[in-house]
């Protein structure tokens, strides 16, 4: 009877056994708890990177361990559908492979030598039916933290939405640039064909109406004076803001003069001194890399006037292989992460729009601020080809 007990026993501890075997088997438990004679001790499995497996595999990026040399050690499945290759054929594998041989060349040193703090670089994934994938790729050394064999790991995330996004971002402040454009091309027409025109009219009767007055009305005809100097002044104001919006004098007299007169109109009016070191160019640029950079001096010295409270401002045209416009400030700067073209939600046009114009026209365009050292605003315009000088 006593034997029966036991054998019952024995069995239901086997199939218990059994039952733990298999949990460990399939990684549904992390540790075991074993009573002993030293009381409860915990033996924790390999399986406890089981959860960790789990996680890297539910991801929607990419994970990767590699060896030094780029073998790929381990890949998620989430990577294999990214390269659209069988996980097989991903492992063991050259992370290069997937790479274009400008991309590799740029990895390669970020692999050597992997940085603690990480690195990141954005690459084009180059997939098994020969679609590329936009993607950015989180590069961590892995050594210290005790994975044997494995040097380095890697996050790829999908950009596709996120360029997608850009793209859309991009195409809309263009478009907003050339709808801006052709507003203040029809407001100046305006200004100049009606507003200036009455204006004329008005001054032209006004002092037509002064010659009538008698000459002992000493005090009327004084204020009358007074008036029409007014009204020569709204005439001129009105011309130089018609001026402005539209850069017909970049079609009369060229790109320099047009800076130029820009400058001078500048500090005469706001009484900020300005040092112009402005070449006159050997070729003339495309139209549109020239309305560009006359937009941009606009803009930058409507900022300054606005937020800058500078006293000094310094603004050089440059000819090399490329044509420089920098335009700097002594001004009380800002943060352009927290003020500039970074920064989220409501906000001015004036500096996206610079990015977007020295962008459009295969330019690049730079801003270096900070609080009480003054701004500094560089576009870079390549030369058309032919138009290449030395000077
Ligand atoms: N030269 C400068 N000195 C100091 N702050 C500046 C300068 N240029 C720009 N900023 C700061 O950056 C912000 C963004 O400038 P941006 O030209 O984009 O917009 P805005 O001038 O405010 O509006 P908008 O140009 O559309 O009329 C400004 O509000 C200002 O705080
Ligand atoms: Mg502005």
């Amino acid at each position: 009877m006593a034997r029966a007990g036991e054998l019952a026993e024995l069995r239901a501890r086997l199939a218990e056994t059994e039952e733990t075997l298999r949990a460990i088997r399939s990684g549904d438990v992390d540790a075991v708890v074993v009573t002993g004679k030293q009381g409860p001790q915990v033996f924790t499995l390999q399986g406890a990177e089981h959860a960790y497996r789990m996680l890297i595999e539910s991801m929607n990026e990419g994970a990767l361990t590699l060896t030094a040399d780029a073998v790929i050690l381990y890949a998620n499945q989430c990577f294999a559908r990214m390269v659209k290759r069988p996980l097989e054929q991903v492992m063991g594998s050259s992370f290069r492979h997937f790479l274009s041989a400008a991309d590799r060349a740029t990895i390669r040193p970020l692999l050597k030598r992997a940085d603690k703090s990480g690195s990141k670089i954005q690459v084009f994934l180059h997939a098994g039916d020969g679609s590329k994938m936009p993607a950015q790729i989180s590069i961590r050394p892995l050594e210290e933290n005790g994975f044997n064999g494995a040097t380095i790991g890697l996050v790829v995330t999908d950009m596709t939405e996120a360029r997608r996004n850009e793209d859309m971002l991009r195409a809309l402040t263009h478009r907003v640039v050339q709808v801006q454009e052709a507003e203040r091309g029809r407001v100046a027409l305006e200004l100049h064909d009606n507003i200036t025109q009455h204006l004329c009219a008005v001054l032209t009767r006004w002092a037509a109406l002064a010659n009538k007055l008698p000459a002992r009305a000493k005090a009327s005809r004084g204020e009358v004076m007074k008036l029409s100097q007014m009204l020569g002044q709204t005439v001129d104001e009105v011309q130089r803001i018609a001026r402005n919006l539209r850069p017909s004098v970049l079609d009369e007299l060229g790109l320099v003069p047009a800076l130029r007169a820009t400058c001078t109109e500048f500090a005469q009016r706001t009484g900020v001194s300005l040092k112009l070191a402005c070449k006159r160019l050997t070729a003339r640029l495309p139209a549109e890399a020239e309305l560009a950079l006359y937009r941009i001096l606009q803009k930058a010295l409507e900022n300054v006037e606005k937020h800058a409270r500078a006293r000094h401002v310094t603004v050089c045209l440059r000819q090399r292989t490329f044509i420089q416009l920098a335009i700097k400030d002594d001004g009380i700067g800002f943060d352009p992460d927290r003020h500039g073209v970074k920064r989220k939600g409501r906000g001015g046009l004036g500096l996206l729009s610079m990015r977007e114009r020295a962008t459009y026209v295969g330019g690049d365009f730079k801003i270096k601020s900070s609080r009480g050292a003054g701004t500094e605003i560089e576009v870079l315009i390549p030369l058309p080809p032919g138009a290449r000088s030395a000077n």
